[in-house]
């Protein structure tokens, strides 16, 4: 293979955008491809496959669910019939998506003479965070010795560290081993939250206690549970590993199966906290909207599943100055500054962005339930009228 002079991203999404930034930052004239026009609407971009011919390497940043929310590889199969329309020569293709244990081998066969130089390098980027794509080390793993070779070489180049594997399917299950730890320990502390509740007491106040020990404890924000398009649902592709080797994975499972549960559960509280009865429709302000504190994105956000949930019995307002109006659903009434002097029966807090004010938000209803410190706030008159 020769030198690699120039890289082609191919989907060009939260990931892709990214990529082609880093690309560009390395010197590599970055082309990238996507089918959405919107998206291929940045420099370097274009929604011609061919256009990628002259890329040494193709970075794939593809989704791996359906617009629907159930996981699919189906974006593949459509790259992989575009991609025979490119020239036939030696190229370094790098999946970047999560992937289920096994797929960067099926893709490579399927890819014919395109997959002859394959590698994983699965994207491990936390949007909201702040920390820059190159600061985060790339583990990578290839088919060959030839396509590992290249692929460390290439994120050399971008100076981004890489942490070398073998086979190819430990990259694949340390993707999907990161996402699921993260789920497990997500549904616990949920589940631990409800506990607290019942128990009268505050969830973050006992977190907090535990974090002041300094090893083998890691502390998790209680919420409205996993949202987004990766925690929630990359667990899947394991799930579906496990039963194909014929064993049940029912800690993993649980934690699926309870992350979609916890939305319902704390609708319930708050119809509880409410008791308005079955007619009155109760005027309540959900704070947050994203998926995650202090990112824009809503997409697959169980704030929002919670907002549109409580709106069929109630009269909701949606309180987020960040979330992007795209992803966010048109039924549901949304404010970007808090509507300061308005009442409500009560305020509930999904998610809490940077600067969130909660001595204003305590202002506005005699019920405050912070689902992120696990703590319900209530007038004498409201808890007791509860009790
Ligand atoms: N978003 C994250 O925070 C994050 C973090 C780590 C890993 N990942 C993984 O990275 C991958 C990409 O995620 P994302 O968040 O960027 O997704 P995204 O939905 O934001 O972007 C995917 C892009 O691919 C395009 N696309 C779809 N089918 C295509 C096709 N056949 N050919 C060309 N383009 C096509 C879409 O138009 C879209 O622009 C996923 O596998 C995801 O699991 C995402």
């Amino acid at each position: 293979m020769n030198t690699i002079s120039r890289v082609g991203v191919v989907g060009l999404g939260t990931i892709g955008a990214q990529e082609l930034a880093l690309w560009q930052r390395a010197g590599l004239q970055p082309i990238g491809y996507d089918i959405s026009e919107a998206r291929a609407r940045v420099p370097g971009g274009s929604t011609r496959v061919e256009d990628l011919d002259p890329a040494d390497a193709l970075v794939l940043c593809l989704p791996n669910l359906a617009p629907s929310g159930e996981n699919s590889m189906a974006a593949f199969d459509h790259f992989i019939d575009m991609a025979q329309r490119l020239s036939p020569r030696e190229r370094l293709v790098v999946i970047a998506s999560t992937v289920p244990i096994g797929f960067t081998r099926h893709l490579a066969e399927r890819l014919g003479h395109h997959g002859r130089v394959v590698s994983h390098a699965p994207e491990r980027f936390d949007p909201g965070r702040g920390t820059e794509l190159g600061e985060i080390p790339r583990v990578v793993g290839a088919l060959t010795e030839q396509a590992l070779d290249a692929t460390l070489a290439l994120y050399a180049r971008a100076k981004v560290p890489t942490h070398r594997v073998e086979p190819v399917e430990v990259a694949e299950a340390s993707k999907l081993l990161e996402n699921s730890f993260r789920l497990v320990n997500i549904s616990f502390i949920n589940e631990f939250a409800e506990l607290c509740r019942r128990m009268g007491i505050v969830a973050a106040d006992v977190i907090d206690a535990a974090a002041t020990k300094p090893f083998a404890f890691m502390a998790h924000q209680p919420g409205v549970g996993a949202g987004g398009t990766c925690i929630p649902t990359m667990p899947r592709y394991l799930l579906d590993a496990a039963r194909q080797n014929g064993i049940e994975m029912p800690i993993l499972r649980d934690a699926v199966d309870g992350n979609e549960q916890v939305v319902n559960r704390v609708a319930e509280h708050v119809q509880q906290m409410l008791s308005t009865g079955e007619n009155r429709r109760a005027r309540v302000l959900v704070v947050g909207a994203t998926y995650k504190p202090n990112y824009p994105d809503a997409r697959a956000s169980a704030a929002v599943a919670f907002a549109r949930g409580l709106a069929r019995r109630h009269d909701v307002v949606v309180y987020d100055p960040i979330v992007d109006r795209d992803g966010f659903p048109d039924e549901l009434p949304l404010v970007r500054e808090l509507p300061q002097g308005e009442r409500f029966d009560a305020v509930v807090i999904a998610l809490k962005h940077r600067d969130t004010d909660i001595a204003a938000l305590r202002q506005m209803s005699p019920i405050l339930m912070d689902l992120v410190r696990g703590a319900v706030e209530a007038t004498e008159s409201i808890s007791s009228r509860n009790r």
